[in-house]
């Protein structure tokens, strides 16, 4: 007997701090909106709230100890009630339906994004060369010495590898092109390989309207058995009529990168017409886009694949001055201000 009234008063004890508790708790109220008053409701008014298992329990006490709780319990539970009472009626005034509405206002429009011009074009570049078979891989743009320089066939003095052209982070750099994507997936892809690599660059270089300290690339990869000079020249050749308009013509001058051999550079004809301050293709009417070249027997070793076997051709192209082009924007760093007012342009394209 007596051990029960010890349990019976232990449990009122324990329901009178639980009440000194949510008293505490509810003190002050400042209700932000109508979800924070329901959260309120259902954390203390509703069937399942603090107050019911009070209520509850209350229940099964005996009438003794009942009044011990009868008054605070229903003091509480009062209070709680006229809170929510009158934050309900406060919430709802604003909401209700006797609320007039002005039918003439102009409708908060949705605000749409949009692409960047610079990964509008990547995206249109790659979708070509995606037609042609061209799977599409990236890389990281903090590199070693290897993947941006060593297997692509650098010479150890090379002024590319100088601390003027390239950002040095530790022993480590960030990539100056993106033909070290070219190593990366050589070493891990056995051939036929037939891939874009589109990515960010880096260079140290002084910014002015047409060169940037970073920019954008397209690396393009193809490694099979009997591939020719005249493979890579038919595909530029079909990725500039797809890409800059049938008819638009080509020209491959002879050019050098230690990656390739041999090596070119090719412009299209933009005309001379066009060329508002000679800037453009400084009056030739040629506009260089891209430089390529048969993949040098040297890089293939690089990568344990046989030269003797798989040959290959290569090409990397820069986005941004496509870009610049493609929209008529004459600073390239007006492209990374990310300015709402020249981005806004581009939405659903
Ligand atoms: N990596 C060269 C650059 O940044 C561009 C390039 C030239 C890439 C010839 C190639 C290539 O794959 O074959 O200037």
């Amino acid at each position: 007997m007596r051990e029960k009234t010890k349990v019976i008063f232990t449990f009122v004890i324990t329901m009178l701090e639980e009440i000194e508790k949510i008293e505490k708790e509810t003190a002050s109220h400042n209700f932000a909106d109508a979800a924070a008053l329901e959260q309120f409701r259902l954390t203390y008014l509703s069937s399942k709230g603090r107050i019911q298992v009070l209520m509850d329990a209350f229940k099964n006490l005996p009438n003794e100890e009942k009044k011990a709780i009868s008054i605070p319990l229903n003091a509480l539970k009062s209070r709680l009630e006229e809170v929510f009472r009158v934050y309900k009626k406060k919430f709802s005034t604003t909401t209700s339906s006797d609320q007039t509405y002005d039918t003439t206002l102009p409708v908060n429009t949705l605000q749409f994004g949009s692409s960047h011009p610079v990964k509008i074009v990547e995206n249109a570049l790659c979708d070509i060369f995606y037609s042609l078979g061209f799977d599409m891989a990236d890389g990281p743009e903090i590199e070693d010495d290897r993947h941006n320089f060593g297997a692509l066939n650098f010479a150890d003095d090379h002024p590319a590898r100088d601390m003027q052209d390239t950002f040095f982070i530790g022993e480590y750099i960030l990539r100056t092109h993106t033909s070290s994507v070219q190593i990366r997936e050589m070493e891990k892809r056995k051939p036929p390989i037939r891939l874009v690599m589109p990515g960010r660059v880096y260079r140290n270089e002084a910014i002015s309207t047409r060169s940037n300290c970073f920019f954008h690339q397209i690396e393009g990869l193809y490694i099979d058995k009997d591939v020719s000079f005249a493979d890579l020249k038919q595909t530029l050749y079909y990725f500039v009529q797809q890409f800059f308009g049938e008819g638009t013509q080509i020209r491959l001058r002879s050019s050098y990168f230690p990656f390739t051999e041999p090596s070119a550079e090719m412009d299209i004809w933009a005309g001379i017409e066009t060329e508002e301050n000679r800037r453009l293709t400084k009056g030739t009417g040629w506009l260089e886009v891209l430089g390529c070249g048969m993949v040098n027997p040297n890089v293939l070793r690089a990568c344990n694949i046989d030269p003797e076997v798989y040959q290959g051709y290569a090409f990397g192209m820069g986005i941004d001055r496509i870009a610049m082009l493609k929209y008529s924007i004459s600073d390239i760093r007006d492209l990374f201000h990310n300015d709402i007012r020249l981005l806004s342009q581009f939405r659903g394209l």
